[in-house]
């Protein structure tokens, strides 16, 4: 069921379960037909993540996404007009160079329709993230595990597992909220370090592969459904095995061309019994 009202950056800035919020739900999304499941589920906001590179377009990692990409995938989801946060994610290298070219970026999404960007990283993203917030564009930042350091991490592996390691991620998260974030992805964390961060902010934060502590959760829509079926990360709940289902339709369809079974006459078009004698005539050589 749709929520009555849609979520905003205020009302999610202020969903922290400690002071008795129920916890949110973001979901990734790409397109239309996902902002509208997305919607008649009612989850809180819908991420339309970079991660559209590996579960969409069929790429290694998410690196391979330009602006250009996320704002067409950003502007499809915004159709559908769901009742839920829009969060537009920032790729890499849109938020790297400069501020300037970051605000302009961000502009492009929040134009195609995001209510709000999201970027990765911790401390050295905050010039980024206050010229954001004075362009007035509102930031989710992303901590942990983050996919666009994939090769400086050496592969997507769980991060802060060494108390140096969580005592600099809880920093990186209190100096993201200084800046200006109403929320922070944390992504691959040990549940412990996640329920440090979680408590050591007043600002929201949303888990993925974090454990339980955190404000909410997001998991990337193919997983969810299963559509994804060749990784399975050990944080992944599958809700239900679509994939499978969709191969089965497809090869009944595929089954039901070759031996002739569709389409059947109740899927045809048919001529009103005037055109079809006046062509039967024609035919026969009478008309
Ligand atoms: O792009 C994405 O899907 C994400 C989530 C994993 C949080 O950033």
């Amino acid at each position: 069921m749709a929520p009555s009202a849609r979520p905003t950056v205020p009302s999610i800035r202020a969903r922290k379960a400690r002071d008795g919020s129920e916890p949110l739900v973001m979901v990734t999304a790409y397109d239309a037909p996902g902002a509208r499941i997305a919607h008649e589920a009612g989850v809180d906001m819908i991420l339309v993540g970079d991660s559209v590179a590996m579960v969409v377009l069929g790429y290694d990692d998410t690196l391979q996404v330009t602006v250009d990409d996320l704002a067409h995938h950003t502007a499809a989801v915004a159709r559908a007009k769901p009742d839920c946060l829009i969060v537009g994610d920032l790729p890499w290298m849109s938020y790297h160079v400069s501020t300037e070219e970051t605000v302009r970026n961000a502009a492009q999404l929040v134009r195609a329709g995001a209510q709000c960007v999201k970027l990765e990283g911790g401390r050295k993203r905050v010039p980024m993230i206050e010229a954001l917030v004075d362009a007035e564009i509102p930031v989710m930042g992303h901590l942990g595990l983050t996919p666009q350091s994939v090769h400086a991490m050496g592969g997507f592996r769980v991060q802060a597992k060494e108390s140096e390691a969580a005592l600099q991620l809880v920093a990186d998260a209190k100096a993201l909220q200084h800046a200006g974030c109403f929320a922070i992805v944390l992504e691959g964390v040990p549940d412990e370090v996640a329920r440090m961060v979680t408590d050591a902010l007043d600002i929201p934060t949303i888990g993925i592969g974090a454990g339980r502590h955190c404000d909410g959760q997001v998991l990337v829509f193919h997983d969810v459904l299963g559509l994804e079926d060749r990784v399975v990360p050990k944080f992944v709940r599958r809700y239900a095995e679509l994939k499978g289902s969709a191969v089965e339709a497809m090869s009944a369809f595929a089954a039901d061309v070759r031996c002739g079974a569709f389409p059947a006459d109740a899927e045809s078009y048919h001529l009103d019994a005037e055109q079809s004698e006046a062509l039967a005539l024609y035919g026969s050589g009478r008309g």
